[in-house]
């Protein structure tokens, strides 16, 4: 039977040695099977840019060993020290208005700087070379949380060769950027910037460009790390996917070249954390689907213990609450629920982060809520979880509605997706949340709200989901622009079975009063001019604000306008009933 992983990052090298071993013990008596080590020891790792000291990790891995604790070994590459600021001021990150920052945080490299890629490499090379056959290696953990973008030279230039890699010419770049607006054709390569400031608007399909660009580019990071490793080890790899819109990663592909997909989950709400957290976990189970994982299993490598840290307020959950959040995740296909951080920091940045050990000690009831839940899980195995209702979740719309110009600023496509999961939950199915590459056919029933961008690929791979029998449900802003966000009137008619002739994005304080209900539609509402389809739901005066139509074997559902959760419940229960005829 596979033990699921339970334990969290331990810093020991912020403490005194003779710490260590009451860390172990008091590990061994939370039940912790595996803790992640060295995320930011790379200071104490390599303190000179020749000198490597290893010592100190030598002991807290054979201190772990004896006590049967597995470790799942960073790279510590998310945080250079200080000497190598130093020697490479040009692999400082620069944002977007052109200030290049200064070391005194974490993350404070570029990916694209030749001496970061390099010593990145080299300090990989020495911890795969050393540790690959010690045994208490678990998993390698490459770098930590990728995220940070940069606009410097160095990313200048790489974005110039990524492009040409894309589109061969500049006239194709041209057409696919439709830069005859405001004057932006280029002739030359070298003449393409990073979406840096500028005077008003940015071009969104540059800024798209950009953001999958610095995906590829750390993600290239990551490979570089992970083909070292490998030539070393035999350890599974992976890195901790850090969730929100500003993450400038494609996850979902991504998830392809992790031997495990791992993510960090903080959820923002205290009322609402286990909604938040059912989200990620479905989410990451769809990731590592996806990614041709067809067990789904996915590891929850952070969450912070009994507690919700959010908007610089560290609020504690209520008893019991912890154990929740753990099972939140766990019955939804994670291997192991990880926490930030074991030991409580005196000082530096996160000093009053949650920790399983916090400043008041052991005897501190996190603490004893933790090993109480750590005994509970060491008899448990990890849950198989299969599911025939998928939701669409697209990181690429995501970014695409951060536009700095689109038909309404109303919309928050992750709120609209949260909403959608909390329906298709509630109506008692697992959900996986799947990104817009998935493989659909497995499916009854896939839901994708306000689907902003779609590529060629996804318009034919939604079509064929439904030829072959599938039913899905669109909604209002869908469609709307192809993945270089360029416009795309008409687009989804024959799918639909509707002509959309008129886009109205709603004002907040506007709705639209449906038929036979006292529901009401928000946000915003598609005049549909019918061909082909059914209308199963009519505005007041007669519009219709839902339609449904038979495409090949299957069946697609329109919605108009937004519902309440009421309403869409009604349309699924309708539309399940319809697909199962
Ligand atoms: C992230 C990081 C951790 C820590 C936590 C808490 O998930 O990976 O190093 O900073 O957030 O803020």
């Amino acid at each position: 039977m596979q033990a699921l992983h339970f334990g969290g990052d331990y810093n020991p090298e912020q403490w005194p040695e003779q710490v260590w071993a009451d860390d172990v013990e008091l590990m061994r008596t939370a039940h912790v099977n595996l803790v992640t080590v060295g995320v930011f020891s790379w200071s104490r790792l390599q303190p000179g840019p020749d000198e490597f000291d290893f010592g100190w990790l030598d002991r807290v891995l054979d201190l772990l060993d004896d006590a049967g604790i597995g470790a799942c070994l960073a790279t510590p590459t998310a945080s250079p020290p200080p000497w190598f600021t130093r020697l490479h001021p040009d692999a400082m990150p620069v944002t977007r208005d052109g200030i290049r920052l200064t070391h005194g945080s974490r993350d404070t490299y570029c990916v694209n700087a030749p001496a970061y890629r390099a010593a990145s490499t080299r300090i990989a090379d020495a911890l795969g070379a050393r540790y690959a056959g010690h045994r208490a290696l678990r998993m390698w953990h490459v770098h930590n949380e990728y995220g940070t973008p940069c606009y410097c030279d160095h990313c200048a230039t790489g974005f110039q060769v990524w492009l040409a890699g894309r589109y061969g010419d500049t006239d194709a770049l041209n057409d696919a950027w439709s830069t005859d607006f405001w004057s932006q054709r280029y002739r030359e390569w070298d003449e393409v910037l990073p979406p840096r400031v500028t005077q008003y608007l940015s071009n969104p399909a540059q800024v798209l460009d950009y953001r999958r660009f610095v995906s590829d580019s750390m993600l290239r990071h990551y490979i570089d790390q992970r083909e070292t490793l490998r030539a070393a080890s035999r350890a599974p790899i992976t890195t901790n996917f850090v969730l929100g819109g500003w993450v400038p990663v494609d996850h979902a592909r991504w998830a392809r070249e992790v031997d495990v997909v791992a993510i960090d989950n903080y959820p923002s709400s205290v009322d609402d954390h286990l909604t938040e957290r059912a989200f990620a976990a479905d989410l990451a189970r769809g990731w590592a689907r996806a990614a041709g994982h067809p067990d789904g299993r996915w590891l929850l490598m952070e969450h912070a213990p009994g507690a919700v840290h959010s908007g610089g307020v560290v609020r504690a959950l209520a008893a019991g609450q912890a154990r929740e959040a753990a099972l939140t995740y766990l019955d939804r296909g994670a291997v192991g629920v990880m926490y930030f951080q074991w030991r409580a920091s005196r000082g530096g940045a996160e000093q009053w982060h949650p920790a399983i050990v916090p400043h008041e000690g052991a005897a501190a009831p996190i603490f004893q809520e933790i090993s109480l839940l750590g005994a509970e899980l060491a008899g448990r195995s990890p849950t198989a979880v299969s599911a025939q209702v998928a939701l669409i979740f697209d990181e690429l719309t995501m970014w695409a509605w951060q536009a700095p110009h689109v038909p309404s600023r109303d919309i928050d496509y992750e709120k609209m997706a949260y909403r959608w999961h909390g329906v298709l939950g509630g109506a008692g199915s697992a959900v996986d949340v799947v990104p817009v590459t998935a493989s659909l056919s497995g499916y009854r029933l896939v839901v994708a709200p306000a689907l902003y961008l779609m590529s060629q690929a996804v318009h034919t791979a939604l079509r064929g989901y439904v030829l072959e029998g599938g039913t899905l449900v669109l909604t209002f802003a869908s469609g709307l622009v192809d993945d270089c966000a360029r416009v795309t009137p008409g687009a989804l008619d024959d799918l639909i079975g509707a002509r959309i002739v008129r886009h109205t994005p709603l004002l907040s304080d506007e709705t639209v009063a449906l038929a036979g209900t006292d529901a009401v539609g928000r946000r915003w509402f598609d005049q549909l001019e019918v061909t082909d389809a059914r209308v199963t739901l009519q505005t007041a005066d007669g519009a219709a604000a839902v339609i449904e139509h038979r495409f090949g074997a299957g069946l697609v559902r329109y919605l108009a306008t937004d519902l309440d959760e009421r309403q869409l419940l009604d349309t699924l229960a309708d539309v399940r009933k319809g697909s199962a005829e």
